[in-house]
């Protein structure tokens, strides 16, 4: 795997009212949405922050982006930050939801992929991580090939659908990111391959 990220059909881009639209008629329900179904969004939520300039800018630790394929709003990218100790040094956790339609094509894939370089590029943070629910295998495929380490099962750590889960921490350190984006045509081996 390596860190070539500018071709092909999918970036990342500021929202604009018309994605707001289309997020908001395209919710997340249980039955499309197992794994980002938390309860009913509020709606308008999204344009409010796009009317109000609320948009992440360089070196913010937390922001959402919209996801684009081949020019068409696609799903969401977004990151917070994660503490791990005292020190103001945290790490960025980050999610992502694509519309039902964009889904199992590989876009996925290449939006996290551009994401991590997106946070390495415009933050110092030295750690960028994901965690999923242990049965979403179609996410933990998706970081696997977008050059995240699986690190190991987090235990009842995730409250979704009325009970606690386990869910699988992926992360990528700043070295090993620079090393596998200077490693052209090389393919990092990240020791899990997702069964089906
Ligand atoms: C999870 C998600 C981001 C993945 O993006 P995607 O574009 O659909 O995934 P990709 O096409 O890039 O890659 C998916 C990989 O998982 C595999 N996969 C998909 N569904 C699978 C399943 N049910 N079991 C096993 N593997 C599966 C695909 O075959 C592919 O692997 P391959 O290239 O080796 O064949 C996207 O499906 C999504 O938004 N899902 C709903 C929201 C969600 O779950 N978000 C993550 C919450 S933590």
């Amino acid at each position: 795997m390596t860190y070539e990220t500018t071709a092909g059909p999918v970036r990342l881009r500021h929202f604009t009212l018309a994605d707001c639209e289309i997020a908001d008629a395209t919710p997340p329900t249980p039955e499309d949405d197992r794994f980002s179904w938390f309860g009913f969004p509020v709606p308008g939520r999204l344009r409010a922050m796009v009317e109000s300039g609320g948009f992440p800018g360089p070196g913010d630790i937390s922001g959402r982006l919209a996801v684009e394929v081949d020019g068409e709003y696609a799903g969401t990218v977004s990151w917070h930050p994660k503490d791990y100790g005292p020190i103001q040094a945290p790490a960025l956790s980050f999610g992502i939801g694509l519309l039902p339609t964009a889904r199992g094509k590989g876009y996925g894939t290449q939006a996290q992929r551009l994401l991590v370089a997106y946070l390495f590029a415009t933050t110092t943070v030295n750690r960028v991580e994901a965690g999923t629910d242990v049965e979403n295998i179609a996410e933990q495929r998706s970081l696997e090939k977008a050059g995240l380490l699986r690190e190991g099962v987090v235990h009842g750590a995730h409250y979704r659908e009325g009970k606690y889960n386990d869910m699988v921490l992926y992360g990528i350190t700043r070295p090993d990111f620079e090393r596998a984006r200077a490693a052209k045509g090389t393919k990092v081996t990240t020791g899990f391959t997702a069964s089906r």
